[in-house]
């Protein structure tokens, strides 16, 4: 309805986005967030940016930068965290993190550093966490650098050039959780270097050469950091000869418990020196990483190896070199029977022979995903769900090419002790309508398996159950137990109703597409505590935006958990892709027609009140005078160009001498005396004769009348001694009057009558009285004839006011402010009342005849 947004224009408000006062003094590579975390990485940065003086994180990882001023970070007192990995830095002026006293993180791994300087560490009294690994230094230096560090905690150093490590070079450092060394290249290392940064959570040793080459320098840094608690990784070892073996002696007689393998080389054989190596160690996990297996699987030989303690086992992204030929698990029954833990992750392996099952007593948790297993090798996996495995508590097929959901659950139905099954990233497709599963089953991850179905084949005993990112369109199954779904990435429409799932507590339903969702669709979930249901396409009506705002600010026992601008609006079109947050719907918005109706009747009671005020203020006839007016100009344009073409035309025009304007209650004096004394000749007035016939042709015989303006003025100022003057009485001659009553043309407009009287006419007579002040057309007539005296080209006298009762110009109401300045300025002609006054009346007659007199007669 365009008249409401005409009456009621929206006044967009533009929130300029609240410009961080910060932000703005940062460089464009820098984004600074309220924080006053500074991120500049990867912005080819070859110095050091000015930040905000109160940075707090400032990360330029991976830029050019070369050097590190004294200055360049003076002023960043609060600075906490410094990240320089994979920069270009060869130069740092020994001051240059002198002011840096809060500094708890400094990385300047992967650099060009030649030297380190115990300078630049002299006032990092709170560094906990310093990174200098992948440098080209070739020792740590003296004096010894981080003898100051006494909080550090984690610690990194070496690189590619890093040749020796000093007895004295890690003086001062104590009590370290993290130690990575990149010693691949270490040529020489006093015992005992390392040994006084005990006790160590994770060490992680890259040895190459040393395993290769010096095996009693790698023994003698293996001895120095291995501890029962410490979690050894070894990275980048190549176990290629029987000797590069021997230092695990070492790790045996240390007792570590905790041993992963990055990057790394084995063969059949060395794989046996291993086992023979750690016969009998405590080592229970055994984590290898990214390895390289050339050989066949022959480790007989270690059979009487003892590897009670080994609780876990975890091998991921393994490549078998002749994969073919790789003999069967069987001979390492030694090992298998005691892990309660194993995953074999991204492995390539297709099957599990089932005698393998029959091996792994222990085993409660197998995981292998990311392989290649399918329906049948799952059977011969799981022996057709004959009576092994009986322990197990997990089973992780994730990501495999298994393809029934039926055949799962009918080989995991006699795991008696099975609580967690996944096997999402499968394509399983589609449910079949009912499935036998262990009692015990909990936790079902079903998570991107195409499913377009859910039915009462999921298990009652379900606590967790995930079937994100699948194809579903409703889910009604009930599941009494469950208390966390996951319904992410699917179809849904509506939330799933509540009452099916009585001890719901986390309810996840991103990106479906969901219109809205609504207090008591929440209500109808008892237990309901997190919700999570960002990235839909929400309708943002007036009922959903305001209960969504009282949602995520906290007001309800359900609480949204994930990241609030994650909601957004998809309808209506003008707010789509608008935060929710951001959205406030207006009044007008959402009651929509009770606005339309209040603001259209106010809009009527305004043109009600402003037609009254108009009314009252007579506008409507100013207007419609103007119009006249107007017409008429254009109408005396057209005649004057007329009467260039032809003279005579003009004769027709004006044809009486006066037009008069009275009130209807008023015409008995005109009719009785105006019109027998001035239109008819009488004797006792000395008029002339004149015969009632004459009167149909009065108001169209032509009268030539073409007045100079000498004229006019003689005439007005001889007008000011009208009714004093006393004047004999010129020979009575009957003027020709024009009457509304008589002389107007039937059928034609009042208006138009009125002005073509009065424009046929050489004056115009007022009537006044008391009735003329209160007849409107009255003071029409008044109006034009005064609009006609401005237009200049006419007389001045072309108006005489005849008083037929006294009149002060007070008696006139006000908004006839013409009548009463005409009353004030213009000499008028009084109407003596006493009829007695004959002597009077004749002098009025005399009078009114003099100024009505035809312009002739001065001639
Ligand atoms: C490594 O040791 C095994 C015995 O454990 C031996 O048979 C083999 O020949 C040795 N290999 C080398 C290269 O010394
Ligand atoms: C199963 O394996 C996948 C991929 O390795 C992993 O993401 C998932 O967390 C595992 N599930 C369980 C229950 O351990
Ligand atoms: C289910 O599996 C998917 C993919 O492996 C994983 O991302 C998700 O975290 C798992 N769900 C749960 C609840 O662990």
């Amino acid at each position: 309805m365009p008249c409401v947004w005409a009456l009621f224009p929206v006044l967009a408000m533009t929130l300029s986005s609240a410009q961080n006062l910060l932000g703005d003094r940062s460089p464009q590579s820098c984004r600074c967030d309220q924080d006053l975390d500074c991120t500049c990485s990867h912005s080819g940065l070859s110095s050091v940016p000015s930040v905000p003086d109160q940075t707090r994180t400032l990360d330029l990882n991976y830029n050019q930068i070369t050097e590190i001023h004294s200055q360049d970070l003076g002023p960043l007192r609060e600075l906490l965290v410094l990240k320089m990995h994979a920069n270009r830095l060869s130069q740092i002026d020994p001051q240059a993190f002198s002011g840096l006293w809060n500094l708890k993180e400094l990385d300047l791994s992967q650099n060009l550093l030649t030297t380190l300087d115990h300078r630049w560490f002299n006032k990092l009294g709170a560094l906990e966490s310093l990174k200098l690994h992948s440098n080209l230094y070739k020792c740590l230096g003296s004096p010894p650098p981080f003898q100051t560090l006494v909080r550090l905690r984690v610690l990194s150093f070496g690189g590619e050039s890093l040749e020796e490590i000093r007895v004295s070079d890690l003086r001062g450092v104590g009590g370290l959780k993290q130690l990575l060394v990149d010693a691949n290249n270490l040529k020489r290392y006093d015992s005992g270097a390392l040994a006084q940064i005990w006790p160590l959570d994770h060490v992680t040793l890259g040895l190459h050469s040393p395993f290769l080459l010096n095996q009693t320098l790698a023994s003698a840094v293996l001895h120095d950091v291995s501890y029962p608690q410490t979690h050894l990784t070894l990275d980048n070892i190549s176990m290629s000869t029987n000797l590069s073996v021997l230092p695990f002696r070492e790790v045996a007689q240390k007792r570590v418990r905790h041993i992963s393998f990055h990057n790394s080389y084995l063969t059949d054989q060395t794989t046996v020196r291993l086992l023979v190596e750690i016969d009998g160690a405590p080592i229970t996990t055994l984590s290898v990483n990214n390895i390289t297996l050339n050989g066949v699987g022959s480790w007989e030989k270690a059979h009487k190896t003892d590897h009670k303690s080994l609780d876990e086992i975890f091998i991921k992204d393994i490549v078998v070199l002749n994969v073919f030929e790789f003999r069967s698990f069987l001979p390492l029954g030694f090992i298998l029977e005691y892990p309660r833990k194993i995953s074999v992750i991204n492995a390539k392996v297709f099957v599990m022979p089932c005698f393998t099952a029959f091996l792994l007593k222990n085993l409660m948790f197998l995981d292998l995903s990311e392989n290649l297993l399918t329906d049948p090798t799952l059977t011969e996996t799981l022996c057709e769900g004959a009576g092994v495995l009986k322990n197990l508590r997990v089973l992780n097929i994730s990501a495999n090419a298994i393809k029934s959901l039926s055949l799962i659950s009918r080989m995991v139905s006699h795991l008696s002790k099975l609580s967690h099954l996944d096997v999402s990233r499968n394509t399983l497709n589609s449910m079949p309508p009912s499935c036998p599963w262990p009692q015990s089953l909990r936790f079902l991850n079903m998570s991107r398996t195409k499913l377009s179905n859910a039915t009462s084949c999921l298990p009652p005993t379900l606590q967790v159950l995930d079937l994100s990112y699948n194809d579903l369109e409703e889910l009604s199954v009930e599941l009494p137990a469950l208390k966390e779904l996951h319904l992410s990435g699917n179809k849904l429409l509506t939330l799933p109703p509540g009452s099916l799932y009585p001890n719901l507590q986390t309810l996840t339903i991103q990106i479906n597409t969901l219109n809205f969702f609504s207090h008591s669709d929440l209500l109808s979930f008892p237990r309901l505590q997190n919700f999570q249901a960002g990235l839909n396409k929400f309708i943002c009506s007036c009922d959903f935006v305001p209960f969504f705002h009282s949602l995520s600010s906290g007001k309800s026992n359900v609480s949204l958990t994930d990241e609030i601008n994650n909601y957004f609006c998809d309808s209506p079109l003008h707010l789509q892709g608008t935060p929710l947050s951001l959205v406030h719907r207006s009044f007008p918005e959402c009651h929509y027609i009770l606005f339309v109706a209040l603001s259209c009747g106010l809009v009527l009671v305004f043109l009600v009140c402003l037609g009254a005020v108009l009314w009252k203020m007579h506008a409507f006839w100013y207007l419609n005078m103007i119009f006249v007016w107007l017409k008429a100009k254009h109408r005396r344009r057209r005649r004057e160009r007329m009467r260039r073409e032809d003279r005579d035309t003009d004769r027709l025009l004006v044809t009486y001498d006066a037009f008069v304007s009275y009130s209807e209650r008023d015409s008995a004096w005109v009719d009785n005396y105006l019109i027998p004394e001035l239109e008819q000749t009488e004797s006792g007035n000395g008029g002339v004769e004149m015969t009632k016939g004459n009167y149909g042709t009065f108001c169209h015989q032509p009268v030539s009348m073409e007045r100079s303006s000498e004229e006019t003025r003689a005439e007005s100022s001889s007008g000011a001694s009208w009714d004093t003057r006393p004047e004999s009485s010129p020979r009575p001659e009957p003027l020709r009057l024009c009457l509304h009553r008589r002389d107007f043309l039937p059928g034609r407009w009042i208006m138009d009558n009125i002005v073509t009287a009065i424009e046929s006419s050489h004056r115009t007579l007022f009537i006044l009285s008391h009735n003329f002040v209160k007849s409107d057309w009255c003071k029409y007539e008044l109006d034009f004839t005064h609009f006609q005296l401005l237009e200049g080209n006419c007389r001045e006298d072309a108006a005489i006011l005849v008083l037929l009762e006294p009149l002060h110009h007070d008696d006139v109401p006000k908004r006839f402010c013409r009548l009463r300045r005409l009353l004030n300025s213009t000499t008028y002609l009084q109407w003596p009342q006493d009829p007695d006054q004959r002597d009077q009346r004749d002098q009025f007659w005399t009078s009114l005849r003099q100024a009505l007199r035809p312009v002739q007669d001065l001639d």
